[in-house]
């Protein structure tokens, strides 16, 4: 089949990727003339695991073709995916300017019968909205369809998850759409949600707003566990074997960040409030989540006492491990607000420090982890790289001023670092 993706993100991008090497063949079509040059070179504007060999891959088959051009990949797609961001407003809620922008030149180069599927988060009515903008712009006589197809991928793990879904939702008024989108989507599986527009459009809130819930939750249950005494990885971990609640998304720490559960738990609360309705459980997850930012600075001045002109090393800057990606990084609060005491940052991150350098300012970089611990009155683990779990914790030790671990990802086994001499805290032990 051909399809086209408009929007070359993280979901954009990975997907229309996954279905080039499925067989489709793949316009990416993008609004930056750098950007599409550098793809079509096979460069990706981001950090993914093994993305770059994969677009690299297609891009040989001819599979997988880069352009500025809606004319030739809009007319001869079956289906054209729009995967364009939907950033928020101050007020939380998603600006949808890009999605109507690109459903306007969508409309002009339709020809023949054409599914427009919205894979770009968008508030329960949009998709409605971009029907119109394409009724009222289009060709007379061609015939199109809208659908919602939201998207459930990862960072970190996108091309996996693509490729190995828990469901794809499809959402659309209209049969022959359903059919089309199926046609498409059984390669990778076949357990559909087939449903309306605003059902679909409200799946993709509702998921994330649940995962961002139960982190929340995880988080609240660690600070819970340690005014009490309790062991509280131990008490989520003995929740979570309840198959009714599950093991997943209960891992407390520093909060979740990155450029979903932050935006999308905003959006919903905001796309209530449009109705009337106060979704007071999703305000305080938020409120949770911003708590946990702070109960790791908290923990840094109970160990270290005064943090002005006091070293510190922080351990992990993106949002998560195997991203670059910094868009509501934990770490970059967690900086902020040691920086207001005073205290003298240096971070090692392995792939994000590029991305940092642009959004936290004055502190320095390291180029390793013992880098970082040097001369350190404390480590801070914010983010859990896989690199950061196999340490040479004798060096560690000899290298920092202070041997002082906080761990806001639990990454490290507390028996054993204090047997070596660390002072260790975590998060809910
Ligand atoms: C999230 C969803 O998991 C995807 O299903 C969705 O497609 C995506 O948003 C999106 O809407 O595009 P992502 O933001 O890439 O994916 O990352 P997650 O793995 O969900 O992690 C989000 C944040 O939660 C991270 O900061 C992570 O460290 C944190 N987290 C996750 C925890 O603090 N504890 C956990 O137990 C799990």
């Amino acid at each position: 089949m051909t399809i086209t993706f408009i929007g070359h993100g993280y979901v954009g991008l990975v997907t229309a990727t996954v279905f080039a090497d499925l067989g489709n063949k793949v316009w990416v079509v993008g609004h930056t003339a750098k950007k599409i040059e550098d793809l079509k070179k096979g460069i990706t504007p981001f950090y993914e695991p093994g993305l770059t060999e994969l677009v690299k891959k297609n891009i040989d088959a001819k599979r997988l073709l880069f352009t500025l051009d809606y004319d030739k990949s809009i007319s001869e797609s079956e289906i054209v995916f729009i995967a364009v961001g939907t950033p928020p407003y101050k007020t939380g809620d998603a600006q949808l300017s890009t999605v109507f922008d690109v459903s306007e030149n969508i409309a002009k180069y339709l020809n023949g019968y054409t599914v427009v599927a919205v894979k770009s988060t968008v508030p329960p009515g949009t998709c409605k909205k971009v029907y119109g903008i394409i009724e009222a712009l289009k060709k007379s006589g061609v015939e199109f369809d809208v659908a919602s197809c939201p998207e459930f991928l990862r960072e970190g793990t996108a091309i996996l998850d693509t490729l190995n879904p828990d469901r794809i939702v499809i959402g659309t008024e209209s049969k022959k759409a359903e059919e089309k989108l199926i046609e498409l989507h059984k390669a990778i599986n076949e357990n559909f949600v087939l449903t309306n527009l605003e059902t679909s459009e409200l799946i993709k809130y509702a998921s994330n707003s649940f995962l961002a819930t139960k982190i929340s939750f995880a988080n609240a249950i660690a600070k819970l566990s340690e005014l009490l005494g309790a062991d509280g990885l131990r008490v989520l971990e003995g929740i979570g074997i309840d198959r009714r609640i599950g093991k997943a998304f209960l891992s407390p720490g520093p909060g979740y960040g990155g450029s979903c559960f932050p935006k999308d738990v905003k959006a919903l609360v905001a796309i209530a409030k449009d109705y009337d309705y106060s979704f007071s459980l999703l305000e305080s997850v938020e409120k949770v989540n911003d708590q946990a930012k702070r109960d790791i600075v908290r923990k840094v001045r109970k160990a270290v006492g005064e943090l002005r002109k006091k070293k510190i090393g922080v351990l992990g800057l993106s949002f998560k491990p195997d991203t670059d990606d910094m868009r509501d990084a934990p770490a970059i609060d967690i900086i902020e607000l040691m920086k207001r005491d005073g205290a003298l940052i240096k971070a090692y991150d392995p792939q994000a420090i590029e991305n940092a350098k642009g959004l936290i300012k004055d502190i320095e970089f390291a180029k390793d982890l013992y880098d970082c611990a040097k001369d350190a009155e404390a480590l801070v683990v914010v983010t859990d790289w896989n690199e950061f779990k196999d340490v040479d914790f004798k060096r560690l030790k000899s290298l920092m001023k202070n041997p002082i671990i906080i761990d806001g990802r639990n990454i490290y086994d507390p028996e054993k670092l204090r047997k070596l001499g660390f002072t260790y805290v975590g998060v809910g032990r």
